[in-house]
């Protein structure tokens, strides 16, 4: 029968300052693509295999928790290391925190958001097949300023990391660097701990100093296993420009995983998806395209140049035209939305609906194949099915102090330039007239209608304009006369008679 593997808990340690970021917000909670930045080693750690997860929070640890629950509904173990005395202290901090436990410990700093859970087995799987004390990923790169540099002996073999600040200016040259991602027997762990010391540049433990020790232990036990693996999947974030760079690099991917599942994407330089987004077969996105947050967009959806939808669902077949902004709302099968459309939070939009440029809905539910095509606003409605609602229509929900609901029942019919002055209701099949102001509710099947009755005054035209010249004729005879005598305006009266 085969061994089973020992089981793992992984430390990810986030309790640090993040001082280069320069922020009022802790580094690790830092968004790329609209995830924290410590959700993603998180991620990691669970999809390779942890069976047991503890955070080690510090700076900010409060903030960072809350985060955390809200990512991370089924929960998650934290504890918090009260000063920040080094990676080495905060791993003690954490392995402390997981109480009695023999296995492996997964070490990852919060930091490193390009990790995958594959990239964690490529070190789980050979450390555990020679059962080393400790197995790390080393990576290279012509330059690796900033970075702890692994140290070799004359045969190969790791014998330490050396950080930046305690480098030699030989030792800065080595270009192997440290990505900072472990895998430590428990028994190893409990031995070595209490070797580290505060013995170097930062004054503090260096969690790094355990590759040393491991290897002086390797004469006699399988000590240290060091895997290559390329620098884009570990590199960490330290400051903003590092922030935009591992963006940069998970954007692709994102992007890259999304096109291979069926998603046309005419312009990837342009398109910004964030990581929680889904997307339907034969979602075509048109350049300029910004989806945040979790949107979910179903099969042959096409969504044209310019669109920034946030927390948007959106059905299958429907055409998001040019310029649609959209937040928080639901957009049904085969609707046509834009362009220049605003949907703000809570605007519900049933299948086959059409709404145009200038309109803007908020709190709103607008029932199957109802329209809305131009200038509009409908704030806390209730629209039915087969609602036509012309242009220039308002709702006029807030006094001053609160909202209140327009309720239009199917098949109503709102003419143009009309304003529905809530709360009010309007029953089933009624019409509203042309540039009504809506006080009071409409039964079904009325016609509302509250307008000044029109009148024309034949003539009126002519006689204006014969009147204003006559005028503009004499006052020029008498400013040849008399210069500087102010001159009769010669409006129309207010009655309508020229
Ligand atoms: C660390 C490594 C370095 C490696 C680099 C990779 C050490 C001593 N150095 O350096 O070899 O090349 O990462 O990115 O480990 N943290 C705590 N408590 C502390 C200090 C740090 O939780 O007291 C956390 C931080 O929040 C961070 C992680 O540990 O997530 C790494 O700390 P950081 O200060 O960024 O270490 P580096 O200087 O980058
Ligand atoms: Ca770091």
């Amino acid at each position: 029968m085969p061994v089973a593997d020992p089981p793992i808990a992984a430390l990810i340690l986030a309790a640090g300052m993040g001082t280069r970021m320069k922020s009022a917000l802790p580094k690790v909670l830092h968004p790329l693509l609209g995830r924290p930045l410590v959700s993603y080693p998180i991620e990691a750690a669970q999809t390779a295999g942890a069976s047991r997860l503890m955070i080690v929070l510090g700076h900010g640890a409060e903030q960072v928790r809350t985060q955390l629950q809200q990512d991370f509904p089924q929960g998650l173990d934290t504890t918090i290391q009260a000063e920040q005395r080094g990676t080495g202290d905060a791993t003690r901090c954490g392995v402390e925190a997981l109480g009695a436990f023999s296995g492996y410990f997964l070490i990852l700093y919060g930091d490193t958001p390009l990790l995958t859970a594959p990239v964690l087995r490529a070190l789980i799987e050979p450390t555990l097949a020679a059962r080393a004390q400790l197995g790390l990923l080393v990576s290279a790169k012509p330059d690796a300023t900033g970075y702890g540099r692994i140290l070799r002996d004359g045969l190969g073999r790791v014998v330490g990391i050396r950080e930046q600040k305690d480098c030699s200016p030989a030792e800065r040259q080595i270009t192997e660097w440290n990505p900072g991602i472990y895998l430590i027997s428990s028994a190893f762990f409990h031995t070595a701990i209490g070797q580290l010391n505060t013995d170097n540049a930062a004054g503090e433990l260096y969690l790094t100093d355990l590759v040393a020790i491991a290897a002086k232990h390797s004469q006699a036990e399988p000590g240290v296993v060091a895997i290559p693996w390329p620098a884009e999947d570990l590199e960490g974030i330290n400051n903003r420009q590092e922030l935009a760079a591992r963006e940069a690099v998970l954007r692709k991917r994102v992007l890259g995983s999304h096109a291979l599942a069926g998603v046309t994407i005419r312009d990837p330089e342009s398109t910004y998806i964030d990581a929680a987004v889904t997307l339907g077969e034969d979602v075509i996105i048109e350049p300029q395209v910004h989806l945040r947050g979790s949107c979910h967009i179903a099969a042959r959806v096409h969504i044209d140049v310019g669109c920034v939808l946030t927390n948007v669902t959106v059905q299958s077949g429907t055409h998001l035209r040019p310029y649609t902004v959209a937040s928080d709302s639901a957009i049904g099968e085969n609707a046509r939305i834009g362009p220049f459309t605003h949907l703000r939070p809570g605007s519900q939009l049933a299948s086959d609906t059409h709404v145009g440029n200038f309109v803007e809905l908020k709190n709103t539910r607008l029932g199957q194949g109802s329209k809305a095509n131009h200038l509009a606003y409908l704030g806390d409605g209730q629209v039915g099915a087969k609602v036509n609602v012309g242009a220039g229509v308002i709702f006029c929900n807030y006094d001053g102090f609160n909202k209140h609901q327009t309720v239009l029942e199917d098949g109503v019919f709102v003419g143009s330039d009309s304003q529905l002055v809530a709360p009010v209701t309007v029953g089933q099949g009624a019409y509203i007239g042309t540039g009504t102001t809506i006080t009071q509710d409409v039964p079904a099947e009325a016609l509302a209608i509250g307008r000044a009755r029109q009148s024309n005054k034949a003539g009126w035209g002519s006689r204006l304009r014969a009147r204003l010249q006559s005028i503009k004729a004499a006052q020029a005879l008498e400013q040849n006369a008399e210069p500087g005598k102010p001159a009769d305006q010669g409006k129309p009266s207010d009655d309508g008679t020229p």
